[in-house]
């Protein structure tokens, strides 16, 4: 079995009471590594150090930031064999997507960032003859990061460069079910240059070292990617000192077909939007899917082809376009919305296996948490599976006649995260974007998302958008001079 260590202050700890968890192959079910179960203890130990090394930072040159960022982005794309394997092997996402998207991406995402960090700049307000008005951006201090399942080494890559690109020390709290490859990956820090203390890495249930986080004084700042339940939870528990709060959060993202739509490109995309990206565990998952009445029958037939062609099974297989559910609990979850739909009255049109049913029996996998692409048609958008987030290869299908309708339909949730509209009519594309209430609205694509573009979500979807030039102003505070000159 596979040990990981926290990454604390330049060094591989335990946890100070000798606490481990067990990280599960969720392909098989099986044990395959342990991580740290770190308490607050462990968590104080962090902010130490990275309060220690937040000073010096914040005073080096950004362009010395800058070329430390871009020898990490060097290092993330000579690393991409390994730490895919290991995030596969730990989370189950395809091996297809980790080793061909998340990290050949995170490397270039780094060097983007990097590009940032020495273009920086305040603003000058001419108020009067009689003052000097300017603003100027400057680090929070010590950043708390809080990381999902879905794709760990992702989203360390894109908030840890930024917390650095603007100055600030970091702790990262991974998510308890996958943490190896984060923690893996921290190997790469010291070799590139990067101070002491600057980044540091504590495993451990999310109610005990990431509320210690989430508590602890010393801590400016959390940025948060989960559930929005957890987000609630979060936004109680930082009032110790007021802490800021960026938050990115669930979905139940509409994604609408018109029946003008190129169908063949609309059903690759809708398909592509739900059941890929982690078989469904995605924020931005096109979890409610609206088809115009005349096309419907003919869309879900289109859909039902492309949802047969998906390969399900071995995550580490390149040919394996869906691996299993993260997690037993999140299998479980998942299972239950497809025991509680039909309770509700929705219809199924595919899918709806689970375990061997979509795997051999007999097999390795057997043990696996594996579930088939799935659609059921719905009678209302009211159903608690077209309200609640399943996070899943689960979607829902329901037929509407006009465009108000369907704009009606795509709003009706507490979630504003992304829509996807397909319509070969510009006008209505334009208007549908300005009426969708989401963060990212795509057009005749779907699941699109790029550091050069922000992305955010409005609503219980979050409140921080993330990338674009203007990136770094999430990890900064604003500061305000005036200087009298009369
Ligand atoms: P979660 O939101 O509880 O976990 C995310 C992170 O928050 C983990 O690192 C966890 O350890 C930490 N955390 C949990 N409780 C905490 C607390 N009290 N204080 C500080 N940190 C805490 O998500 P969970 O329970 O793993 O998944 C449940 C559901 O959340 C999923 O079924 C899905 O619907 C949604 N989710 C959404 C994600 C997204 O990308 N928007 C990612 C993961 C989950
Ligand atoms: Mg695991």
């Amino acid at each position: 079995m596979r040990e990981f260590g926290n990454y604390l202050d330049g060094e591989q700890r335990t946890a100070r009471d000798g606490g481990w968890l067990d990280s599960t192959d969720p392909s098989t079910g099986q044990v395959w590594a342990r991580i740290p179960a770190s308490g607050a203890a462990d968590v104080d130990d962090a902010v130490t150090a990275a309060t220690r090394a937040a000073e010096p930072w914040a005073r080096t040159p950004p362009m010395q930031r800058a070329a430390l960022l871009r020898a990490w982005a060097g290092e993330i794309s000579q690393h991409v064999e390994e730490l895919s394997e290991l995030e596969t092997r730990d989370n189950g996402r395809a091996l297809r997507e980790t080793r061909m998207g998340d990290l050949p991406g995170s490397s270039l995402l780094v060097h983007y960032v990097a590009g940032l960090a020495d273009k920086i700049t305040g603003q000058t307000v001419q108020l009067s003859p009689q003052s000097l008005n300017y603003t100027a951006y400057e680090p929070v201090g010590v950043v708390g990061v809080i990381i999902p399942w879905n794709a760990p080494l992702a989203m360390f890559f894109a908030k840890v460069s930024a917390a650095l690109a603007a100055g600030n020390a970091v702790v990262v709290k991974p998510a308890e079910q996958a943490s190896c490859s984060i923690l893996a990956a921290t190997a790469m820090l010291e070799r590139v240059g990067l101070p002491k203390g600057l980044v540091n890495v504590v495993a451990g249930d999310g109610p005990t070292a990431g509320d210690a986080l989430v508590a602890h004084p010393g801590v400016g700042k959390i940025s948060f990617t989960g559930s929005t339940d957890t987000a609630r939870t979060i936004t109680a528990r930082s009032v110790s000192n007021l802490k800021r709060l960026a938050l990115e959060l669930g979905g139940k993202s509409p994604n609408i077909v018109f029946a003008d739509a190129d169908l063949d490109a609309a059903a690759a995309g809708v398909a592509a939007g739900i059941y890929t990206g982690g078989a469904g565990q995605a924020c931005i998952a096109g979890s409610r899917i609206l088809v115009q009445a005349p096309v419907y029958a003919e869309f879900v037939e289109r859909l039902r082809e492309h949802a047969g062609k998906l390969a399900v099974g071995d995550p580490m297989d390149l040919a394996t376009a869906m691996g299993p559910i993260a997690f037993a609990e999140q299998y479980e979850k998942v299972r239950s919305y497809l025991e509680l739909g039909p309770e509700e009255g929705a219809e199924l049109v595919f899918g709806g296996g689970t375990g061997t049913d979509v795997v051999p029996a007999g097999s390795a996998l057997a043990g696996g948490y594996f579930v088939a692409p799935t659609l059921y048609r719905v009678p209302s958008n009211a159903l608690r599976i077209c309200q609640e987030e399943i996070f899943g290869p689960v979607a829902v299908a329901m037929p509407f006649e006009t465009e108000d309708e369907a704009v009606a339909i795509a709003n009706d949730t507490r979630y504003g995260l992304a829509a996807g509209v397909w319509t070969q009519n510009l006008t209505r594309a334009h208007r549908l974007a300005a009426r969708i209430k989401a963060g990212s609205v795509w057009v005749n694509t779907y699941r699109r998302i790029h550091w050069a573009v922000p992305f955010g979500g409005l609503k219980e979807s979050g409140n921080a958008p993330a990338g674009g030039v203007d990136a770094l102003h999430e990890w900064m505070d604003l500061k305000a001079v005036w200087i009298e000159l009369s």
